[in-house]
């Protein structure tokens, strides 16, 4: 189409508008969610090579809802997390979990916030909890796992079309106007393109901002090649309800993702398991294109660190990104603390950091070499380990502690130089009272 006619054509197509908090899809190449790789690490990777948008991995409504919500005092980050009940025994330590963490400076305005659901009340309570915190929530409608079709959620959703338009209509209405974020949704290809359509045509009238297509059907292994042959349909039927089309499947790289959006007029293009192996392919060609894996994981490495991730978590995508043959990397995978991780990888500028974290994670007991030379133990850590402490010792009702200034040791605050300071907004600072619930958003003009 000539630029001339693709412009009078979008002079007289609709578009949902994007919300004032919210973000538009269109020209991004984005991460796709992911359970366990979508965790805030691998998305600060996959932001520094040049992701447009990082979508969180798929939380169930229920495990979200009721979560506090904190400021990490260290890192600016935000916790959302939960005890487990201790079946009703106060005598039985217990530690909270965090269910979802998030960086409110390097993912404001573009963090989406995945969701399991099978129910509009349990959606839009879930949304509600993060819902000033994320520029968009996404109803995850493509998970062919049984634990979540068994449930009614992720493709089973496919094939309750009136269960699924009333979840995207409910959050338009009770979490996506009050907030003013947008509301989108995953979904997988049909068997055929007739039953795509049906389904599409009913989801875009649902106020939704934009639509992810997996270009597989529920029944395909991840490994089987992405069909193509729906997304221009599915590409016109949203272009015409003005929302945005994402394409998903077998896309390995920024560069390839703006050829095929081309190609099929689809208006954005998300990438998974081929940012699992390597962030950098969000970096165009022309920017330096693939990185060497090594600098892509002292990349992971310190936003792990500088997150305070959970190490499981950490050593499950270190499996992706290291191909490692080699004897000192198969290593550090097996390493049981983020100090040896570190040490044996010879990342040594981490090290000192590493350190830290691992004594606020409790893993410093695990240290195979003993504590590096002349450590003592930090104020910063000596705070949050203080703080644990005395969260356990209320029978674990709350993690929410009333922080009056960031823990500092030594030489400053623990967030390293490359982590910007935490917001000291007034909304921001008032987070740290736990009697003050989560910021709303202001409410603001909405822009086409
Ligand atoms: C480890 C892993 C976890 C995933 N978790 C989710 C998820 O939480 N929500 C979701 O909608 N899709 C999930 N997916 C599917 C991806 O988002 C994506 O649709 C699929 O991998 C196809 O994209 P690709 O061909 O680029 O890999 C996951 C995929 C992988 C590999």
């Amino acid at each position: 189409m000539s630029s001339l006619a693709e412009s009078a054509n979008a002079a007289v197509l609709p578009r949902v508008p994007i919300p004032a908090n919210g973000v538009n899809y269109r020209g991004k190449i984005v991460l796709a969610p992911m359970v366990r790789s979508g965790e805030l690490p691998s998305r600060l990777l996959a932001l520094k090579y040049g992701a447009d948008l990082v979508w969180g991995p798929e939380t169930i409504d229920r495990s979200i809802i009721g979560c506090e919500r904190r400021v990490n005092p260290r890192n600016g980050t935000i916790e959302f997390s939960r005890f487990p009940s201790n079946g009703g025994r106060p005598d039985v330590v217990s530690k909270a979990s965090i269910i979802y963490r998030l960086d409110p400076v390097r993912e404001k305005g573009r963090l989406i916030f995945q969701m399991g659901t099978a129910s509009p009340e349990l959606a839009v309570q879930a949304a509600k909890v993060v819902a000033g915190d994320v520029s968009g929530i996404d109803v995850n409608s493509g998970c062919p796992k049984p634990f979540s079709t068994s449930g009614g959620m992720g493709a089973a959703l496919l094939r309750t079309p009136d269960k699924l338009v009333s979840i995207l209509e409910a959050l338009v209405r009770e979490v996506g106007q009050p907030f003013q974020i947008g509301i989108s949704v995953k979904i997988r290809i049909l068997e055929t393109p007739e039953k795509t359509e049906a389904l599409v045509s009913r989801l875009v009238r649902t106020g939704i901002t934009g639509l992810t297509v997996h270009c597989r059907t529920t029944p395909m292994r991840p490994r089987e090649r992405a069909i193509r042959d729906q997304l221009r349909m599915i590409a016109d039927v949203c272009r015409k309800a003005g929302v945005a089309c994402v394409m998903n499947g077998d896309v390995t790289s920024r560069d390839q993702g703006l050829a095929l959006m081309k190609e099929y007029g689809v208006d954005g293009a998300m990438i998974a398991t081929a940012a699992e192996a390597n962030s950098s392919c969000f970096r165009a060609k022309a920017d330096g294109g693939l990185a060497p894996w090594r600098d892509v994981v002292h990349e992971y490495l310190r936003f792990c660190i500088e997150s305070e991730n959970r190490l499981g978590n950490t050593k499950y995508l270190l499996n992706m990104l290291i191909p490692g043959k080699n004897q000192e990397f198969k290593d550090a995978k097996l390493s049981r603390t983020y100090t040896d991780a570190c040490r044996r990888l010879k990342f040594d500028d981490l090290v000192p950091l590493a350190v830290q974290v691992d004594e606020i994670l409790e893993l410093d007991h695990k240290w195979e070499l003993g504590p590096p030379e002349g450590h003592t133990r930090t104020k910063a850590v000596q705070n949050a380990i203080e703080n644990n402490e005395s969260a356990k010792a209320a029978g674990g009702g709350s993690t929410r502690s009333k922080v009056t200034s960031p823990a500092t040791h030594n030489g400053g605050p623990i967030r390293t130089s490359s982590i910007p300071a935490p917001v000291k907004n007034e909304t921001e600072q008032n987070t740290l009272d736990p009697s003050i619930p989560a910021p709303m958003p202001q409410k603001s003009e909405i822009t086409a």
